[in-house]
């Protein structure tokens, strides 16, 4: 596995494989890798020749009074991780290297970017996508892979690449959870034992929504005043506990089928989202 920081020297190895005919699958990450992680890379393994990860702690995606300074960085276990992985390259730039100069352009993505956790964290999505997007000129990749998990990301991404043309196929892959249910994330590191456990509580109160939903007897209103009155009940500060349409992520109607439960709800001081999908046969 090959370390580069430099984003000339990646182009020359990306362009070698290019003309030897190779296809590129790209994983972007802001490291302090877990088994999510890996899948991501796994998937990427299995679909294409060469997979570059990219590890970079994206400083426009963070708000005033936000993690950045605190999110882990952990860059030597990370490696590690996926040079067991059989990883071609980790892509680690610095961040003069990504913003040099005082940029004049971002990508902002409005509608889809807008609600939940966009409402919560203005300006969040703006930095999510103008980086993405940057990575993606950067790598130039075949396939790109993300988590359901951030599933506002996944759509806002989609949408992106879908209205600027950009030729990259997105793969969205299945959130991986621990043996509670809590859905694995960077930030469960800034859990104590006993809110990880609390934690996940998220999870079955989103299965526990699917259910009622499924069950058709509550409006989608009641339904997420009951999660809502029940996390709170449990010590959580939620931000929205949200029954939407997956294409749009609009309040979900009822005779809407493709639908996303979508939650984000703080433990301390600690933000947790999560979400679950379901289809309705009506
Ligand atoms: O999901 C993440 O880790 C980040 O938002 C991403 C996509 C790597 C952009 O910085």
């Amino acid at each position: 596995m090959q370390c580069i920081t430099d984003i000339k020297a990646l182009r020359e190895l990306l362009k070698q494989w290019r003309s030897a005919g190779e296809s590129i699958a790209f994983v972007p990450t802001m490291g302090n890798l877990h088994a999510g992680h890996l899948q991501l890379v796994n998937r990427a393994k299995a679909q294409a020749d060469r997979v570059v990860v990219s590890i970079f702690v994206n400083p426009t995606q963070f708000g005033v009074g936000e993690d950045f300074s605190l999110y882990p960085r952990t860059e030597q276990a990370d490696q590690e991780k996926l040079q067991a992985a059989a990883v071609d390259v980790v892509f680690m730039p610095s961040t003069e290297a990504m913003y040099p100069v005082n940029e004049l352009t971002k990508v902002s993505v409005s509608e889809v970017s807008e609600s939940h956790c966009g409402a919560a964290r203005p300006g969040h999505f703006d930095g999510v996508a103008t980086v993405v997007c940057k990575l993606f000129n950067i790598v130039q990749p075949d396939k790109a892979f993300f988590g359901e998990k951030d599933f506002q990301q996944l759509t806002v991404i989609n949408a992106m690449v879908a209205d600027l043309n950009l030729p990259v196929v997105i793969i969205s892959v299945p959130t991986v959870r621990e043996s509670n249910g809590l859905a694995m994330s960077s930030r469960n590191g800034y859990l104590t034992a006993q809110q990880r456990e609390q934690a996940s509580q998220l999870y079955q109160c989103l299965c526990a929504a699917k259910r009622l939903i499924q069950a058709k007897q509550l409006s989608y209103v009641d339904i997420e005043k009951l999660q809502i009155k029940f996390l709170t009940e449990q010590g959580f500060r939620v931000d929205y506990f949200s029954i939407c349409r997956r294409s749009d992520l609009q309040a979900a109607e009822h005779e809407d089928a493709e639908i996303v439960i979508l939650v984000a709800a703080r433990i301390g001081k600690t933000r947790l989202i999560d979400n679950v999908q379901l289809d309705i046969k009506n």
